[in-house]
């Protein structure tokens, strides 16, 4: 096959891990005969600097030419007064608005060569294999009115948490069919005891549960589920939720593989479009020192294989060789215990590409 992909290498180690995602691509491509053809665009801090937008028309538009995305990280401290007018972030919101990308899917899952980087027990995180399904378009990121509203009392600012049954059914279905080709359990986490939002959201949550009667459904409490994380991690399988709970729960959630590095994520339109990313962050402290761990960026294309080009075999093959080069005992600087040697971004993504060729 052929397909077009647009990169978004972003900020700080973005560009570093990306070019280890595009070096996987290429693996594949040589390996199953698919030819991948790669745009790069500014988007985030770069961006900013460059052209004073953190998402240019062109980037956009090239987003809306291609099959697929994938981007690095955007943001750092360069860019992150709070009185800024312009924010790397709003170029990633824009993107998930205009792009319609609703649905975030976060698997978190324990590599057992790594279950003792947790700060959790090995035998409380070991059994975790779950997914969360965040929504990405919605909610108290997008309601409006949002803003400041100072008055003579003093200063005050609003956000609006506002959510259409349209929007939530489509996240819930997307979830419930991801369940079914797992564990065929779906958790959907709301705070219906105090937001009209999360009722209206718990009610159109039960309708699509009916519409899958072979998936067993709960719907948990957003605070209960911060403390069901912690607790049972392993009771888990989809976890659904709205834009704010599920950008709070997906970072707790992977705590529990112990890395960031190891983590990585679609986001999902109608149809087959996707964008993909490591849910790291752009980690100016190590930035440009060549030692990011590129294996969220490697395994978020593996997504992007499996989702939005429907080739689930080289998608396979792409973790396999992951898990691979961990068998065998290969540690970023992230991964590495005390005393354990480490290797950097580029060894670890030619160790991967090597185990692809094989
Ligand atoms: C994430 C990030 C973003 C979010 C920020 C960078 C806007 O935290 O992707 O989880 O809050 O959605
Ligand atoms: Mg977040």
């Amino acid at each position: 096959m052929q397909a077009k992909i647009t990169l978004l290498p972003g900020d700080g180690i973005g560009p570093e891990v990306v070019a280890e995602g595009v070096k996987t691509l290429q693996a594949v491509g040589e390996k199953f005969g698919h030819i991948f053809e790669f745009t790069e665009a500014l988007a985030g801090g770069i961006a900013i600097d460059q052209i004073g937008n953190p998402l240019p028309d062109e980037s956009l538009a090239a987003c809306r030419q291609s099959d697929a995305v994938l981007l690095g990280a955007v943001g750092g401290p360069k860019w992150s007064d709070p009185k800024a007018k312009v924010r790397p972030e709003q170029g990633l919101l824009k993107l998930r608005k205009e792009l319609g990308l609703f649905a975030n899917v976060r698997p978190v899952k324990i590599y057992p060569a790594l279950a003792d980087a947790s700060t959790l027990k090995r035998e409380v995180v070991e059994k975790v294999d779950l997914v969360i399904i965040r929504e990405l378009t919605g909610g108290l990121y997008f309601g409006q009115p949002q803003g400041r509203r100072d008055n003579e009392r003093g200063r005050a600012a609003l956000d609006t948490m506002y959510y259409t049954e349209a929007e939530i059914g489509r996240l819930m279905r997307v979830a419930f069919d991801l369940a079914r080709q797992r564990r065929k359990k779906v958790t959907s986490v709301d705070k219906a005891n105090v937001l009209a939002s999360s009722r209206l959201w718990r009610e159109v949550a039960h309708e699509v549960a009916a519409e899958y009667p072979d998936v067993e459904y709960e719907d948990i409490l957003v605070d209960a589920c911060s403390m069901y994380l912690i607790r049972n991690p392993g009771d888990f399988d989809v976890v659904a939720t709205e834009n704010m709970f599920g950008d709070i729960l997906s970072d707790e959630a992977s705590m529990l593989a112990g890395s960031m590095g190891m983590l990585p994520s679609a986001s999902l339109a109608e149809g087959k479009f996707g964008l993909y990313e490591p849910i790291h962050g752009s980690a100016p402290d190590i930035a440009g020192q060549g030692i990011a761990n590129p294996l969220a960026t490697i395994l978020s294309v593996a997504m992007m294989l499996r989702t939005t080009f429907e080739l689930p075999q080289e998608a396979l093959d792409v973790e396999a060789a992951v898990d691979a080069v961990l068998a065998a005992g290969h540690r970023s600087p992230d991964l590495a215990g005390p005393g354990e040697a480490a290797i950097g971004t580029t060894e670890m993504g030619d160790l991967v590409v090597n185990a692809i060729a094989t």
